[in-house]
């Protein structure tokens, strides 16, 4: 077998039944768990295309809802098509009264991706929609509907965690601006403006985090909607994937571990906690399960992060010198060069997202809001499958052997 692009591919279900053995692959290495024409990764030449389309291009020449159709619909959307899909959105950003009471019952201090866990995966609830997951119209309807609230349900994420008054959408504001717009107005104010530098910063984020192929996130995503359950939930799956720090987290464990080296001349003590085997501590940004050369959105996130520091004369210009100096230091060390450890998307995206003035503990909410398209598009993608196979994963038991059980009193 093989994909129009990458390696070749064993289909080993039939011999392997005919055997009556299993394969064993924990981490999923080298197993494909899907055909897939949405994504490409080829992670030696440090390449990453959406639909046919380099990530540099998209991310130089679209919006993120142009690229958002692109995923979800297969092509780029002419002028009236972005239009239609635009006013879609619009029309949806608004969320439930009741929705927003339920962030009431959330603790002022709680963490956003908490909250996010909790409000996404209630979100068919406050909907009033029984969504036949076989229509591709009802899909794709769920998937403008998820992506339009999601702005508005993670800046409220945000106010309730830092017990700030919520702030509802306007129809005037684009979409990442009104995202910025109810995350940081202030509402007795009379106007708001939004800085266009900003806005296209956020824009380049979204678009670089808005689909990965079959990331830890996406594949929770694909195996919740494998047993046809509500995709509002299946989402909610997947922003409790994306939370964890080898994932999603991560831009949040970047900012963490640059404050705790604090300057240039503890770099080298880092490094070397890095290498020790005996030490749990990673360079958090560094290394990818596929990119084994380099992660091209990371060049990106490197630029976008000079613009926006040099565009607001930012003191954090400190914390950029520091992390080039361990990037650099980090790719000339034999350890990183051997283990083809390079930085990641997220080495950078904090310090820029640090700059807009996100909070850290807003990072991966971000990061989940630009990933929603992503993983409607998987889910869209795998429900319109003509063979729908639930995902099951098999196992090595290495448990006891068979045995009775005894009475209470007469167990040790
Ligand atoms: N720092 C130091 N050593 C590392 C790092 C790192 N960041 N990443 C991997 N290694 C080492 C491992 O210790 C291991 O060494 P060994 O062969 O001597 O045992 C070797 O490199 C291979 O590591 P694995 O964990 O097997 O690689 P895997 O592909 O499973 O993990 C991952 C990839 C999770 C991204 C890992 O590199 C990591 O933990 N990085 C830090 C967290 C991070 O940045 N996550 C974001 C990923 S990108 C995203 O989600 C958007």
């Amino acid at each position: 077998l093989r994909g129009t692009h990458g390696p070749p591919v064993i289909d080993i279900r039939t011999l392997f039944n005919q055997l009556g053995c299993l394969s064993l692959d924990p981490g999923f290495t080298s197993t494909s768990s899907c055909f897939s024409a949405i994504t490409y990764i080829d992670g030696e030449k440090g390449e990453l295309w959406y639909r046919g389309y380099a990530i540099q291009d998209l991310a130089n020449n679209c919006t993120f809802l142009e690229v958002c159709y692109l995923l979800l619909y297969g092509e780029l959307p002419s002028v009236v098509e972005l239009e239609r899909f635009e006013n879609a959105v619009k029309n949806e950003m608004l969320i439930h009264m009741k929705l927003i009471d339920f962030y009431s019952s959330f603790q002022q201090g709680a963490h956003p991706m908490a909250i996010m866990v909790g409000v996404v995966g209630a979100l068919s609830a406050f909907m009033h929609e029984d969504i036949d997951v076989m229509v591709a119209e009802q899909r794709e309807a769920a998937a403008i509907r998820i992506l339009a609230k999601f702005p508005m349900m993670a800046a409220v994420a945000y106010r309730t965690a830092y017990g700030l008054p919520i702030v509802f959408p306007k129809k005037k504001f684009g979409y990442t601006e009104n995202f910025l717009y109810m995350m940081f107005s202030d509402p007795m104010a009379d106007d708001f403006t939004v800085d266009p530098v900003v806005v296209n910063a956020l824009e380049k984020i979204f678009i670089l985090h808005a689909d990965h192929e079959q990331n830890a996130s996406t594949s929770t995503v694909r195996i919740a909607g494998s047993s046809l359950a509500n995709p509002y939930a299946c989402v909610a799956a997947g922003i409790a994937s994306l939370w964890g720090p080898m994932h999603g987290g991560a831009n949040e464990a970047v900012l963490a571990m640059l404050d705790e080296i604090k300057s240039r001349e503890n770099v080298d003590t880092f490094i070397a906690k890095a290498k020790n085997p005996n030490d749990s501590f990673r360079l958090m940004g560094f290394g990818h399960r596929v990119y084994k050369n380099f992660d091209p959105r990371n060049q990106i996130m490197q630029d976008i992060a000079h613009e926006i520091l040099t565009h607001l004369q930012c003191n954090q210009k400190n914390i950029l010198e520091l992390a080039q100096e361990l990037e650099n230091k980090a790719l000339n060390d034999d350890y990183f060069i051997k283990r083809k450890l390079y930085p990641n998307v997220d080495f950078y995206s904090g310090i820029v997202l640090e700059a807009i003035g996100i909070p850290r503990d807003m990072f991966t909410v971000i990061f989940a809001l630009a990933r929603v398209i992503g993983w409607m598009s998987q889910w869209h993608e795998m429900m319109s499958e003509s063979v729908k196979k639930i995902g099951r994963p098999r196992q090595l038991y290495v448990g006891a052997q068979k045995r009775n059980v005894q009475p209470r009193e007469m167990r040790e």
